[in-house]
């Protein structure tokens, strides 16, 4: 996620906005920048690569005195990580910093072009910009506003003008922004850690707000521009806390941007109806599918196969990549290797990948982290907007991997489903931000069921299909935050030999999202039930589980195609709270690394 920081008032305003980066560092980035409102212009100074980095060039350039500034810390969403691409972004009159996808920047870029307005960088963030300049004559008002209304997806702004030295406005849509309130001074921010230096109190920017902020002055509008009175907040956290936005661990935090970054994510190759535009030759896919990744990047692998065969008919192969990549496998030129991977630095997925283009076959990348090593030799990446994950168990960054292989299944089957159901289809995938709030809301009755299974000492997840696949990401998921040995287990194969190891107080998670399955599903929860095993039950409000379900937890209204992304946002909490009941240290486990670039 990329950070802002906004400063208008006495003190050195390339200080104020350095070190509020520096505090920003943690939500992770690529490159960092700042703009300095001064009487005669507003000067930029911009690099990749670290705060520190852009600290050194501003103490060695001879900064003229300024009024006002913005910051940033860029994470890469548009554009490789590089000087030219990073924030600030500017017009003749307006200087911009952003944190968000412009979903529609082509369009818009379309229609500056028509008018000989052309960027530099190949950011959304720059087209912003332009538009914004495009638009100002003189009134930032009428032309934030009018800019706002052209701009779709997400965004949090931080805006100069050059004729405006003193003042800072700030607009937002979805992505998080604060209004710093000091004394003879007064900020804007991604997040509370870059003011809490100077200042607790502060207001919350809300949808289409605007604020117009001087050192003296703070002034809101709604989005019909009319004055409007807001509540001043006061922050009680230390920083440490503050940087998890308030929550106690990064865990949960991420686990709480799930409904922003699904959407982000989907939203980047969704326009419109128009699935993957420019992309048709990746879906011309003649031979097999290989998904090869590790962890949970493989189990989203195992979730995708379900889906793409399913809808498009085109066989998948999951495997994981520190045995794929010594298997020797067997692909040919018309198949397609698909590597999933949220750091794209996996030392074992990276040689995966290394391994099927040496035999000349296409891959695919579904990456995370932009100008990861994946990403750039992937012959073609998709990424995943999840923005930085720090915890070390992934949950937002799996979620988006899994919806983007919903999508990507949809892309393959267009020719094989009608018009009607691909839209159907489409606004299901685009319910998921509602539906995933919807779980969210159940945390306490989740966190009160966690509190019964923590300290068991085994614990089994059962499902079939989809279910099966969630089965194995939730027991990950418990297995390296609580220390809970778990196994996941394909419902239908228990009674193959582990229901032996059921017995009387064994607690068994059934996951029966998928209606096609749960009949038979069922049949094997009554198997395990019938020799004592606690069951809790995670399925939809409708089914009858009470002849087997000790606990339940059911979902919110939907439709199997997206039923086990709901659902994996219930299996998260469960094994999050169990952790934290446990005392363990959610966001680094014992013996984990966020990232695992060694064999
Ligand atoms: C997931 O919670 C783990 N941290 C781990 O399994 C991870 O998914 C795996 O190491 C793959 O990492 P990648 O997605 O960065 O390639």
């Amino acid at each position: 996620m990329c950070g802002i920081i906004g400063y208008t008032g006495d003190r050195d305003t390339e200080k104020v906005l350095i070190e509020g980066l520096k505090k920003l560092e943690y939500r992770g980035y690529d490159s960092a920048g700042i703009a300095l409102s001064g009487e005669e212009e507003i000067s930029i100074y911009k690099n990749e690569g670290k705060v520190q980095l852009l600290e050194d060039r501003v103490k060695e350039a001879n900064v003229a005195p300024s009024f006002a500034g913005i910051g940033h810390t860029r994470w890469a969403t548009h554009g490789k990580p590089s000087q030219l691409n990073s924030h600030p972004h500017r017009g003749k009159k307006v200087v911009i910093v952003h944190n968000g996808i412009i979903e529609n920047y082509q369009e818009l870029k379309g229609e500056l072009a028509q008018k000989g307005i052309r960027p530099i960088s190949d950011t959304d963030t720059e087209i912003a910009a332009l538009l914004l300049d495009q638009l100002y004559e003189g009134d930032p008002h009428a032309a934030i506003f009018a800019a706002i209304k052209r701009l779709e997806g997400s965004y949090a702004l931080g805006i100069l003008f050059t004729d405006r030295p003193h003042t800072i406005y700030a607009v937002r849509k979805d992505s998080p922004l604060i209004i710093g309130k000091g004394q003879g001074e007064n900020f804007i921010a991604s997040d509370i850690p870059a003011i809490l230096e100077y200042t607790h109190d502060y207001f919350l920017l809300e949808e289409g707000e605007m604020a117009e902020i001087t050192k003296d002055n703070i002034n809101f509008y709604d989005e019909k521009k009319r004055p409007l009175e807001k509540e001043m907040l006061t922050a009680d956290w230390d920083e440490q806390s503050a940087m998890k936005g308030g929550f106690p661990h990064f865990m949960v935090k991420e686990i709480n941007e799930q409904p922003q970054v699904v959407r982000a994510t989907l939203g980047q190759y969704a326009r419109g109806g128009n699935l993957f535009p420019n992309q048709e030759s990746v879906f011309d896919i003649k031979g097999s599918i290989y998904i090869v990744a590790c962890g949970s990047a493989y189990h989203a692998g195992l979730s995708g196969k379900q889906i793409i065969e399913k809808m498009a008919r085109i066989p998948v192969q999951v495997e994981i990549a520190s045995e794929f990549r010594y298997n020797n496998p067997i692909l040919r030129k018309e198949d397609l290797v698909v590597i999933i991977s949220q750091s794209g630095e996996t030392a074992d997925s990276l040689a995966a990948l290394r391994l099927a283009k040496a035999q000349g076959v296409p891959t695919l990348g579904i990456v995370n982290v932009r100008g990861s090593t994946i990403a750039r030799e992937a012959a073609t990446v998709f990424y995943t907007a999840a923005g930085p994950e720090i915890s070390v168990a992934t949950t937002k960054a799996y979620l988006c991997q899994v919806a983007l292989l919903n999508l990507m299944a949809l892309k393959m089957a267009e020719k094989y489903i009608s018009p009607e159901e691909l839209q159907e289809k489409l606004q299901q995938l685009f319910s998921l931000p509602t539906l995933i709030k919807e779980v969210l809301k159940k945390e306490s009755q989740i966190k009160a069921i966690a509190a019964k299974f923590k300290d068991a000492e085994h614990l089994f997840f059962i499902g079939r299909g989809q279910d099966y696949a969630l089965s194995c990401e939730s027991s990950l998921k418990l297995k390296e935050i609580s220390y809970v040995h778990s196994e996941a287990y394909a419902a239908g194969e228990l009674k193959h030999g582990t229901i032996s190891l059921i017995e009387p107080g064994t607690p068994v998670v059934a996951v029966m999202t998928d209606r096609s399955r749960i009949a038979k599903t069922a049949g094997n929860i009554k198997e395990v039930h019938a020799r004592g095993a606690i069951v809790l039950c995670l399925t939809h409000p409708d089914v009858d589980c009470s002849d087997f379900a000790d606990e339940l937890i059911t979902l919110p209204e939907c439709s199997d195609f997206i039923a086990p992304i709901v659902g994996a946002i219930a299996t998260q909490l469960f094994a999050y709270h169990i952790a934290v009941a446990r005392g363990n240290d959610v966001d680094k486990p014992r013996n984990l690394a966020k990232s695992v670039t060694v064999e």
